[in-house]
């Protein structure tokens, strides 16, 4: 025993105080954008049944939830609409008076310090369900960017801080961009949904937003979970085209392509911890299988430690309220 020479890791593991002198890794309440979906009509707020304590609501309503957002000084906000009406290009999706426009009118008059991320994608103005047009079966590339663009610049209209492209068409950054800069939006920046899995974990999502695929499914344009190069080149592409802003989604499953995509571009990498990963840990905890304080705390730390500079997620409200508790000294 006494000749033995090895490492005391455990010198640094001792007390709290050492340990969090010694963290690598530290969660901030800038760090989270929280999504909200928005539906037409008054005095809705729908519980979505796959994602507990995740509501549509009405325009009347939103600002209670906004302001519960602001109060816990998150910066961001990502708007998902909900429309009433669906057809098979997507019209309400880039019309003055969408559910998303006008929601991003009031929200930005009631909170005009508050960043607003316009989603930008069809899927939800659909009658089809997919991400764009839809000609013999096949959703088509080059006819969607145009009607992309214009649903950019409706949002900007409407007050959109920042556009958010989700719908994995090539091209689509650069079109959007184009479309901003033409009308005038030049400082508008694009948050790009780079890399985007066809990922069972949307489920619940598809349920909050309605926005299931009628036939088929989206993997003509999301990514196969097997490629991890594919990434860096769908990354690569959106840097070339403008982006400012790479997403990567899912999140859980995927922290290896956070950071190689962190590496690789230097850019602000954004993981989206997406309907699924959330779903399965309210539905553990509930079942009292899990303590959900510590496991999304340590979801959200992992991501930042792959390389997320900050963190879509539907737990954002509970982890901001999690770390003031801690902060006051628990841990
Ligand atoms: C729209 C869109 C989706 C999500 C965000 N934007 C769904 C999809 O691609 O089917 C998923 C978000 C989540 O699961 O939380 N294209």
């Amino acid at each position: 025993m006494k000749d033995l020479s090895f490492r005391r890791h455990r010198r640094l593991r001792q007390s709290a105080s050492v340990r969090s002198m010694v963290r690598e890794t530290h969660l901030h309440k800038e760090d989270f954008i929280y999504p909200i979906f928005v539906t037409e009509g008054a005095n809705e707020k729908n519980e979505v049944p796959s994602m507990p304590g995740v509501y549509q609501w009405s325009l009347d309503l939103v600002d209670t939830e906004v302001n519960e957002v602001v109060e816990l000084g998150i910066p961001a906000i990502i708007v998902f609409g909900v429309p009433n009406s669906k057809d098979d290009v997507g019209s309400s999706a880039f019309h003055d008076q969408g559910i998303v426009q006008k929601a991003i009118r009031q929200i930005k008059e009631n909170h005009p310090d508050l960043t607003v991320i316009a989603d930008t994608c069809l899927c939800q103005f659909t009658d089809h369900g997919h991400c764009g047009v839809i000609e013999e079966g096949k959703v088509l590339n080059d006819r969607t960017l145009d009607l992309l663009a214009k649903t950019a610049v409706s949002q900007a209209e409407a007050g959109a801080d920042i556009i958010a492209p989700s719908n994995m068409m090539d091209g689509f950054v650069a079109a959007i961009r184009h479309g901003l800069d033409s009308a005038g939006y030049t400082d508008i920046p694009i948050m790009s949904y780079a890399v985007k899995y066809s990922s069972a974990f949307y489920g619940p999502f598809r349920d909050a937003a309605h926005s299931s695929p009628k036939f088929g499914d989206r993997k003509t344009y999301q990514m196969d979970p097997a490629n991890r190069l594919e990434a860096i080149r769908e990354a690569e592409s959106d840097m070339e085209e403008g982006a400012d802003f790479l997403i990567v989604k899912p999140a859980l499953s995927y922290l290896d392509v956070i950071r190689e995509v962190k590496d690789f571009s230097g850019y602000p990498v954004v993981a989206y911890n997406v309907s699924g990963e959330y779903s399965m840990v309210k539905a553990a905890s509930q079942n009292g299988w899990i303590n959900e304080k510590e496991i999304v705390l340590e979801k959200l730390t992992s991501m930042k430690r792959a390389g997320a500079d900050l963190i879509l997620t539907y737990h954002a409200k509970d982890a901001v309220r999690w770390l003031q508790i801690n902060k006051k000294g628990e841990k």
